[in-house]
């Protein structure tokens, strides 16, 4: 078999080999403590399925026709109002386009944008879709340590020292995925600043924009939105990630070259999953949010304070928002001698602990481990931080 060179860029994500590992064990009836999928914990609203399916088979015609690339209009008009009703910026269906999850939205954008031997500025650890995506079309990665001291933001030097005509995007992802830091409205200023002065993209990635427990999204595009290409996701909270629907919001020149540019990537995003995107924008989301959002904080709650109690030598900084928590086990993982992706596959084997190692986000993470808080219930997140942290204490034991 020949297959590309390229095709090397793409590593297989740290998360698959350990959920392989998972599903595993749960064909063989273990219980395994589920805190490795950034999988909202929740279904999706009930009252809203009703509604859909109903209408899917009132409708089962226009609900399983292809559509315009860019998303079905009423779709892309209520995006475009709730966006304008959040952000405070007026935007229109024009600065919209509807994509298949923001996974296609990360891959068509930097189609869109990335010429060999471009650079590109990605925060460590972040998200871990990005540096393939940018490998493989011929960009090159370069990487800004987040500071574990100054709660993951990174320190405007850091940045600005990087930053030339080179750049073609800044990454942001806000609040991130795994270490749940929501950055200062300064920094999101500073990245707009150095994208428009540099005739650079700050691509802006709000997965989590709605999943907040302290403090309130910022807009980037409230500074501008020449150069703003913000990415967004109905995975998270409406809590249908296999839905795969997502969208961007970007000038309307940039977002033509998109549309133009993700024909090839997907023809059109899945037409059910746009209608029941647009039910749940019009009618269900307020509400939603109000009945999951309090579960998810004392989720996190839960799991913070287990932590700091079972983990007392953790470094452990408290998500602002997100799905995510990302201790520093690095007192304990040196001390018996082995990195954090042996820890989270001996974990997940021996004592039916699920986490991701951290290094998978990037150098930074090293030593570290992310852990989704969402999935499971506050007894079940104590129980299972109890037993990850019994398992250390066991080895350490039997190895000093
Ligand atoms: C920060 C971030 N961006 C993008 C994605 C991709 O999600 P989806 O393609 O389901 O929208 C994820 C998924 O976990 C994420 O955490």
């Amino acid at each position: 078999m020949r297959i590309s060179t390229r095709s090397n860029a793409f590593p297989g994500s740290a998360i698959r080999g350990v959920n392989e590992e998972v599903v595993r064990l749960e064909s063989s009836g273990v219980r395994v403590y589920g805190f490795h999928i950034g999988q909202p914990g929740l279904p999706p609203s009930r009252e809203l399925l009703l509604e859909f399916t109903k209408e899917l088979l009132e409708r089962p015609f226009e609900y399983s026709m292809y559509t315009p690339s860019s998303g079905i209009e009423e779709l892309r008009e209520a995006i475009a109002e709730d966006y304008t009703g959040y952000s405070g910026v007026k935007i229109s269906s024009a600065n919209v386009s509807v994509t298949a999850g923001s996974a296609e939205a990360i891959l068509a954008a930097f189609m869109a944008i990335i010429d060999e031997g471009d650079e590109v500025i990605l925060f460590d650890p972040t998200y871990l879709m990005y540096e393939p995506v940018i490998n493989y079309l011929g960009g090159k990665v370069i990487r800004v340590r987040a500071r574990e001291e100054l709660g993951w933001e990174p320190s405007e030097e850091d940045v600005k020292a990087v930053m030339s005509r080179r750049v073609k995007a800044i990454i942001a992802v806000n609040p991130d995925n795994p270490t749940g830091r929501v950055l200062s409205d300064s920094m999101i200023k500073l990245l707009i600043d150095l994208a428009r002065d540099y005739d650079a993209f700050l691509i802006y990635d709000e997965a989590y924009r709605h999943l907040y427990y302290e403090g309130s999204h910022t807009y980037a595009i409230k500074y501008g939105l020449e150069n703003v290409i913000a990415l967004n996701t109905f995975s998270k909270d409406p809590a249908m990630p296999g839905w795969r629907l997502g969208y961007v919001i970007a000038h309307e020149d940039f977002i033509k070259v998109f549309n133009r540019v993700k024909q090839y990537t997907n023809l059109n995003p899945p037409t059910p999953a746009q209608y029941a995107g647009l039910l749940y924008l019009r009618k269900y989301k307020e509400r939603y949010l109000s009945e999951t959002l309090p579960i998810y904080k004392s989720r996190m709650e839960t799991m913070h304070k287990a932590i700091r109690e079972y983990l007392s030598e953790a470094v452990v900084v408290k998500p602002k928002a997100g799905l995510f928590i990302f201790p520093n086990l690095g007192s304990y993982l040196r001390r018996l001698n082995i990195n954090d992706y042996e820890f989270a596959m001996k974990l997940v084997r021996e004592a039916h602990v699920a986490v991701v190692p951290g290094s998978a986000f990037g150098e930074v993470g090293k030593f570290h481990v992310r852990m989704a808080f969402a999935r499971e219930s506050e007894r079940d997140i104590e129980e299972g931080i109890s037993i990850l942290a019994n398992y250390l204490l066991r080895a350490l034991g039997s190895s000093e």
